[in-house]
């Protein structure tokens, strides 16, 4: 390791400016504390907010180059083995958003793993980009959705010739991980940049025995929610770009797109805390996840011997759409219990206030951070889960039936931007198919969109989704979560 990653240089720049007590004749008001709320100043400290220091400021991110922002971004492209690393300060959101708008440059149209995150799915509206979708696998037994297969991909580009990247997730929700080298020689195969939404993968960089991490495989852009799994603050997150992604995907271009996208007043304790995270991941990150995945191993030891309850862990690997697993998730399968994920999350709750990251039907989520030593989180859920399942006992049948697969989404007679921006009325559903949607309804299980926003509404879509409520599912991204009315385009005539 480099000893400069021992070094925090943006972190320390704050704090050296914060002890010289400068006359502060810049935003924001507060004046680094005596300013504030006395309640606020009480809260998070008279030190967060006198760390609280604008950009643009000499010594800090203006000045002799490098100044201690760029040389933070550095050490972090440095650690995630990166051409350059942009600090986002609007989360992995941002992330998604700049590379829609980058990619945007080469083209007009994008092949994208159909359950994308809600922001990839904006960055289609910003972008105006023209997608082709491409379905993950989905687990059969479990109703939940994994990764996007190479071949998969591979069909989903021979239809879009005009395609200026491909864009996949992983890992997913559930620690599902894409076989990224694959899809990178499919993606480079065509010409094209493989973009890589890592939000839940950002420690995946910092222990050998975990799966390999997206840049590393092969992939071009990738998207690192650094706040969710390494510790940053909520909020906070990178975009890497690889080293051989030149020739598809320019650094200005994404350079760009990161500032369009980002507020001219980046919060300085976001970004010292990404560089404060980064220095934890590349100097102690091996030793953390180390421990926090034998604590995790005991953890799904415990649970898979509460009777009715199992664990998703490496097992999975090999299934359609599962490379390999990230086991820093804690993935609990309900189906052998009397009550389905909907109910026992709430009971958790009651029983030793169990806050879970995730819940479905047939699946519980907990996750866990990359430094939890000594933290006693896995066993408060192992002891709650046991008192849970003794209260609603076992399932009957022995294990609840899987759900149903939905029908083929509809056409693309618009791009998400068109339908987005164009005129809208919201109608009864039940006179809705046939029409352009201009909002997404995705139900859950297994959470894949029936509908995106310029496709056309199927009858056979509108029944499967009030279907899935009816048998106790939930649909995002609907104006009227019940489904009663849709948002439809009003198409001229
Ligand atoms: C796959 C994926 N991408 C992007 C995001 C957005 O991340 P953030 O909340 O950091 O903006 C999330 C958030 O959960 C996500 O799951």
């Amino acid at each position: 390791m480099n000893p400069s990653q021992r070094q925090a240089p943006y972190l320390q720049a704050l704090r050296e400016y914060a002890a010289r007590d400068p006359a502060r004749l810049h935003v924001p008001g507060h004046k680094g504390g005596p300013g504030a709320d006395p309640e606020l100043l009480e809260a998070i400290g008279a030190g967060a907010l006198s760390l609280d220091i604008p950009a643009l400021t000499y010594g800090i991110d203006v000045g002799s180059d490098p100044t201690p922002f760029e040389q933070a971004q550095r050490l972090a492209a440095e650690a995630w083995g990166a051409k350059r690393a942009w600090f986002l300060i609007n989360g992995a959101s941002q992330g998604n958003l700049a590379a829609g708008l980058a990619l945007a440059h080469r083209g007009a149209e994008v092949v994208v793993q159909r359950n994308a995150h809600s922001s990839t799915i904006d960055a289609l509206v910003l972008s105006g980009l023209r997608p082709t979708f491409a379905a993950p696998e989905t687990d059969p037994e479990l109703g939940i959705a994994h990764c996007l297969t190479p071949e998969t991909l591979e069909r989903a580009l021979d239809a879009t010739p005009g395609a200026v990247g491909a864009w996949v997730i992983s890992p997913t929700y559930f620690g599902a991980v894409a076989d990224i080298s694959a899809l990178a020689a499919v993606a480079h195969g065509r010409g094209v940049p493989l973009i890589v939404d890592e939000a839940w993968g950002a420690h995946l960089a910092f222990h050998e025995d975990l799966p390999e991490h997206a840049l590393a495989a092969g992939a071009d852009l990738v998207i690192s929610s650094t706040h969710k799994i390494v510790g940053s603050l909520t909020q906070s997150a990178m975009l890497h770009l690889g080293h051989g992604a030149e020739e598809k995907i320019g650094e200005d271009e994404v350079d760009r797109a990161v500032t369009l996208t980002e507020s001219t007043s980046p919060n300085s304790l976001l970004a010292g805390s990404l560089d404060a995270a980064r220095r934890h991941a590349a100097v102690h990150g091996r030793e953390l996840l180390t421990d926090t995945m034998q604590a995790l191993a005991r953890a799904r030891e415990s649970i898979r011997a509460i009777p009715g309850l199992d664990v998703l862990d490496e097992r999975l690997v090999g299934r359609a759409g599962v490379f390999a697993y990230d086991p820093l998730r804690l993935a609990v399968d309900v189906r052998g219990v009397a009550a389905d994920g909907y109910e026992l999350a709430p009971l958790l709750r009651e029983i030793d206030d169990i806050n879970l990251e995730l819940y479905g039907q047939n699946v519980l989520v907990a996750v866990f951070g990359m430094g939890e030593r000594g933290l006693p989180e896995a066993s408060r859920l192992v002891s709650a889960l046991q008192i849970a399942v003794g209260r609603v006992g076992l399932d009957p049948s022995g294990s609840r039936a899987s759900f149903a697969a939905p029908p083929p989404w509809g056409e693309l007679a618009m791009t998400p931007r068109e339908a987005y921006l164009g005129a809208q009325e919201v109608v009864p559903a039940s006179q809705a198919a046939g029409r352009i949607a201009a909002e997404s309804l995705a139900t859950y299980p297994p959470g894949i969109p029936n509908v995106l926003p310029g496709e056309r509404l199927t009858a056979e879509t509108i029944a499967y989704v009030q279907r899935t409520l009816e048998l106790g599912g939930s649909v995002r991204g609907a104006s009227d979560r019940l489904l009663r009315t849709v948002r439809v385009v009003i198409e001229e005539s």
